[in-house]
């Protein structure tokens, strides 16, 4: 079986959120379990060019909006697994990934420069995975493709979301000059009186898959579905969830390059290093006994961050640490400055992008805070797990999936969860986490339950492998 896989990001290419880490491992599993995959994705400005072969690149003159767009394809193996890049400047060297006016635009290329190019390869795929709605306008090119070019024939798509809430919406009177005119192409992407390219990808592709159990029974609901929930409903039949994996060989305390001190489940003694490391690195006093409260975000709504503002306040006056790394909405930004402000030897802040930092928080933090108002499947909380630092979360989505709530009863439980999205059961949890933090014993089964849990990207990549036998049968 042939899979190509096409997203819009993917490590060690591109990255702004979880589906980078996904793109960039799910290949590289596959490959790992036999199955012949190719990944394509954008060239971008952020791309380093030491990733990219300076052989094997193809020229593709790609016939696009009336004219011809000279692009070309690196070829690159930097994720373990055959990729090619697609490079196009005027639509990739800029100085974001995403965030401008013609995103719609630029995708619609992207995914018309991959099929252009899997031709020129010379190999069908018998899969073609997409993911987000930055791909689903090669849901619609292939589906209108295979009625008359043999070629495409046999190819099927599976189009996974990552992300509900972003759906690529743009004025209709645009889908003609990506080559969209046609009455079959107009009703896929039609959506409330404009084109929706996620709801094109829903609509055509062959099968549909999330990226956790939960959530794809949350996107059939009128709150998680964001005005596709009847659609998802409707092809509920084709539509399964799986929770993503996370890739061991960069997210494993025993051999992380970015930590001080690598620990592992039968020796936590370099975990207490990465906390003194983490606390240096903030400027903040050495004292071992007070918990890390730690969160590594996007901060938008998503992730919940107006209930920590409800309940900051409270961790501090329990004499805990809080720490936080991310950059995203000017009023979240400026909240947790304003936190450090007001506490400045209890809170650490990082505005920004920083991958180092990431992995050194995971090491050092005692407890990672996610009450996600919703959230599709979620990495940090299984990287948490892995680090020995325990989730707190909301029931939602792959956090329900992957976090158990700690039982002090049985000893069962990897973390600590709750339901409504309110702050006083937000609080009641990191009230617990805290009582349990001062139980030696507790809180090591509690971090061996979540060090133990295998989230490996093997056992993911064979229910995709799945997915695409059920998709050709
Ligand atoms: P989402 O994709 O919704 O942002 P996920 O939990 O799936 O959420 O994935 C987020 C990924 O992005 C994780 O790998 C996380 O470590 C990373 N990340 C988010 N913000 C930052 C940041 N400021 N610096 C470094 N890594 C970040
Ligand atoms: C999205 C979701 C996140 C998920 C990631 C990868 O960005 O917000 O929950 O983990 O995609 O699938």
């Amino acid at each position: 079986m042939r899979v190509a896989v096409i997203s819009a990001e993917a490590v060690p290419y591109s990255k702004t959120g979880g589906l980078g880490d996904v793109a960039g491992a799910l290949p590289k599993a596959l490959k790992s379990i036999g199955i012949d995959s190719v990944l394509i994705t954008p060239c971008y400005l952020q791309t380093k060019g030491e990733y990219l072969w300076d052989t094997a690149i193809h020229d593709l003159n790609i016939d696009w909006r009336g004219g011809v767009y000279r692009a070309k394809a690196f070829y690159s193996e930097a994720n373990g697994s055959p990729t090619f890049l697609i490079d196009a400047p005027s639509y990739f060297h800029r100085d974001s990934i995403y965030g401008y006016s013609e995103d719609h635009e630029r995708f619609a290329f992207f995914n018309h420069a991959a099929i252009v190019l899997l031709k020129r390869i010379g190999a069908a795929p018998n899969i073609l995975h997409l993911n987000d709605w930055h791909c689903g306008f090669a849901a619609v090119e292939i589906a209108e493709k295979r009625r008359w070019d043999p070629f495409w024939r046999d190819t099927r798509t599976v189009f996974s979301i990552h992300n509900m809430a972003y759906q690529g919406g743009f004025s209709a009177g645009d889908l003609w000059k990506f080559g969209f005119g046609s009455e079959f192409a107009r009703n896929a992407f039609a959506f409330n009186g404009y084109a929706s390219a996620m709801k094109a990808g829903l609509e055509v592709s062959d099968t549909l898959s999330t990226v956790s159990r939960r959530y794809a029974m949350e996107i059939q609901t009128v709150e998680n579905g964001y005005g596709l929930d009847w659609l998802t409903r409707q092809r509920a039949h084709r539509l399964i969830g799986i929770t993503n994996g996370v890739d061991y060989e960069v997210w494993n305390p025993e051999t992380d390059p970015e930590l001080p001190e690598h620990f592992s489940i039968d020796d936590l003694s370099g975990k207490a290093e990465c906390k003194r490391a983490l606390l240096q690195a903030f400027s903040l006093p050495v004292e071992m006994d007070r918990p890390i409260f730690a969160n590594i975000t996007r901060l938008t709504a998503q992730k919940g961050i107006d209930l920590m503002m409800q309940v900051a306040g409270e961790i501090l006056n329990a004499g805990a640490y809080v720490i936080s790394l991310g950059s995203g909405e000017r009023r979240y930004e400026n909240f947790w400055q304003s936190l450090r402000d007001y506490a400045p030897r209890q809170v650490g802040v990082y505005r920004g992008y920083n991958e180092p930092l990431a992995h050194l928080i995971e090491a050092g933090a005692d407890m990672f805070l996610m009450p996600s108002k919703f959230e599709p499947c979620g990495l940090n909380q299984m990287y948490s797990l892995r680090y020995g630092t325990v989730p707190i979360v909301r029931a939602v989505g792959g956090l329900d999936d992957t976090v158990q709530n700690w039982d002090a009863v049985s000893g069962t439980g990897n973390g600590f969860k709750f339901g409504p999205y309110r702050a006083d059961r937000f609080l009641e949890k990191i009230y617990e986490a805290i009582y349990a933090f001062g139980d030696k014993e507790a809180w090591r089964t509690i971090q061996r339950n979540g060090m133990t849990q295998d989230n490996s990207w093997e056992n993911a990549a064979r229910k995709y492998v799945k997915l695409y036998e059920w998709t050709l049968s």
